[in-house]
């Protein structure tokens, strides 16, 4: 399947990692999806694109991000979210009259699944322990970057393992963010669980 970026920002674009992403989600066909940090959604609507062809309706998709800058995120690091396309910056301004950085605008590009969506704005380190784990069977972890966040996100996220679910994490390596593999490869070595890395970028955790 191919990953559409819908006019906005993503932290897929690179060639092909978009479709290769999609093709590891599709082999596990996952009914309750988790992403923590949306960002522009359209990561957001690709999956749900994806799960709605494998499901139809049968399926539930769960994004939280803290959609907007505050003192709260000042430590994270946020990816820009102008464009340098002046294109793109006359349609979200004078057309959509939307950021696309925010909820309303990503409620807007997954409307078409609003029966299916769940869209939560605030941080994931107070807000992922009132999520219920139990149903969820995918976690796509790509909000935060802080090691104390990654930390916080993994041990959260972890009940999803016993479900035999996946967590799948972006920015593994990435060397202004150190603290992303500090937390996951502490999580993998407490945890003793199975991890591997995928397209360079990703981690992918499994119960052993
Ligand atoms: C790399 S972007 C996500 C990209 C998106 N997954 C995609 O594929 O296009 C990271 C997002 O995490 C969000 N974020 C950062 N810290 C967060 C936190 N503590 N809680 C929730 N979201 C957070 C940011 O607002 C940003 O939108």
């Amino acid at each position: 399947m191919k990953y559409k970026k819908y006019f906005r920002k993503t932290s897929l674009k690179q060639d092909n990692i978009g479709e290769q992403f999609l093709k590891e989600i599709a082999s596990k066909k996952p009914h309750n999806f988790l992403e923590i940090g949306v960002f522009h959604g359209v990561t957001a609507r690709n999956v749900c694109e994806l799960l709605h062809s494998i499901h139809q309706d049968d399926f539930k998709y769960i994004g939280l991000d803290l959609f907007g800058e505050s003192t709260e995120n000042s430590g994270e690091i946020i990816p820009n979210t102008m464009f340098n396309n002046p294109i793109k910056k006359i349609y979200f301004k004078y057309i959509l009259r939307q950021d696309p950085y925010s909820l309303i605008a990503v409620t807007s590009l997954l409307k078409k699944f609003k029966d299916n969506i769940h869209l939560i704005q605030g941080n994931s380190n107070s807000l992922l322990q009132k999520i219920d784990m139990s149903k969820i069977d995918y976690v796509f972890l790509d909000g935060g970057h802080a090691y104390e966040t990654v930390k916080s996100d993994l041990n959260y996220s972890s009940p999803v393992l016993d479900n035999n679910g996946t967590i799948l994490c972006d920015d593994y390596n990435l060397s202004y963010a150190p603290g992303v593999k500090k937390a996951i490869d502490e999580f993998i070595e407490i945890n003793k669980v199975k991890s591997e890395i995928l397209f360079d970028r990703f981690v992918k955790i499994e119960k052993n």
